[in-house]
């Protein structure tokens, strides 16, 4: 069924657990991550940026085909633009069929993030559409970001912004970074800001920069209220690694051969994954009455 991520996200936050958004960039990651979702039961965030949209995931093919598969799946799949970067990426992002939208406005200053987020939720939700925004600011692994508090998201502050803005789930900065970290370093978080985030909001959170955070991390993230985690750099490497094992195991594996080990690795690390964060065994539809209104 293809839903909102409102409707996977209210569901997760009432029931305390994470379910595993995972950046898709062609058919076969697509299909893995719905795959093994519907193996687990569990709910699943589909999701590419506009970077990746660029280089590798067009959405005038990505979209209908990931709809495709999700009103065949017996449980619910949301299509997420990830860091949507302006209020146009937004509305084309909707008209493509997305069903959900994040605003990142993160890097600029308190009251623009406060206004560009408020007008994209005007605009999403006169359409059905959820949104995520936003708050501190999630930067780069490869930069050092997230090692100091000076971008993390300020509690007060977060409170304020999602009144403002009326944001169906909120990103925060506690201590991750996108990308890869330097071998051996595991990110500290931050939860007792967590703690207190989610006290005063006691709505889903979001967790960018899911990848090498390491299992306890990413356990305890989801015991102090993360709802969502997104994950893209340990997807992509998941089946690097199985396509380099295959090729000097049998160096004459041919191209068939190569994407099917990249889907089946990437299939193996989403329902681990989905293991992880607690998400398994949420839904028991019938598949052949799966819920979906389309
Ligand atoms: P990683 O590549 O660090 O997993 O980050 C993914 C992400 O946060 C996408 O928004």
């Amino acid at each position: 069924m293809y839903v909102n991520m409102k409707y996977i996200l209210d569901a997760a936050n009432r029931d305390n657990y994470a379910v595993m958004a995972i950046n898709c960039i062609n058919m076969e990651m697509a299909r893995a991550a719905i795959e093994a979702a519907e193996e687990e039961h569990s709910p699943i965030i589909v999701q590419f940026g506009v970077g990746q949209m660029a280089k590798m995931a067009h959405p005038s093919e990505m979209v209908p085909m990931i709809k495709a598969m999700a009103q065949r799946a017996n449980v619910p799949v949301c299509l997420n633009l990830d860091h949507g970067p302006s209020f146009e990426a937004e509305v084309d992002a909707i008209k493509w069929g997305f069903s959900n939208v994040m605003i990142d406005a993160s890097s600029l200053p308190y009251k623009e993030n406060v206004r560009r987020s408020r007008m994209v939720v005007d605009m999403a939700h006169a359409n059905g559409i959820s949104v995520e925004a936003e708050l501190g600011h999630v930067g780069q692994a490869a930069d050092g970001d997230g090692r100091t508090a000076d971008m993390y998201t300020n509690v007060e502050q977060a409170v304020e912004f999602v009144k403002a803005t009326g944001v169906d789930a909120l990103a925060v900065a506690i201590g991750t970074a996108h990308g890869k970290y330097p071998e051996g370093f595991v990110p500290k978080l931050d939860f007792q800001r967590l703690a207190e985030l989610k006290a005063a909001l006691k709505m889903p959170l979001v967790l960018h920069g899911g990848s090498g955070s390491g299992e306890e991390n990413i356990r305890k993230a989801v015991a102090g209220g993360i709802n969502k985690i997104n994950v893209c750099t340990d997807a992509f490497h998941a089946a690097e690694k199985a396509i380099k094992a295959k090729w000097e195991a049998e160096p004459n594996t041919d191209y068939l051969g190569i994407c099917m080990v990249a889907e089946k690795a990437v299939k193996e690390f989403v329902r681990d994954y989905i293991r992880l964060i607690g998400s398994n065994n949420r839904y028991t539809f019938d598949a052949a009455d799966n819920g979906s209104k389309e």
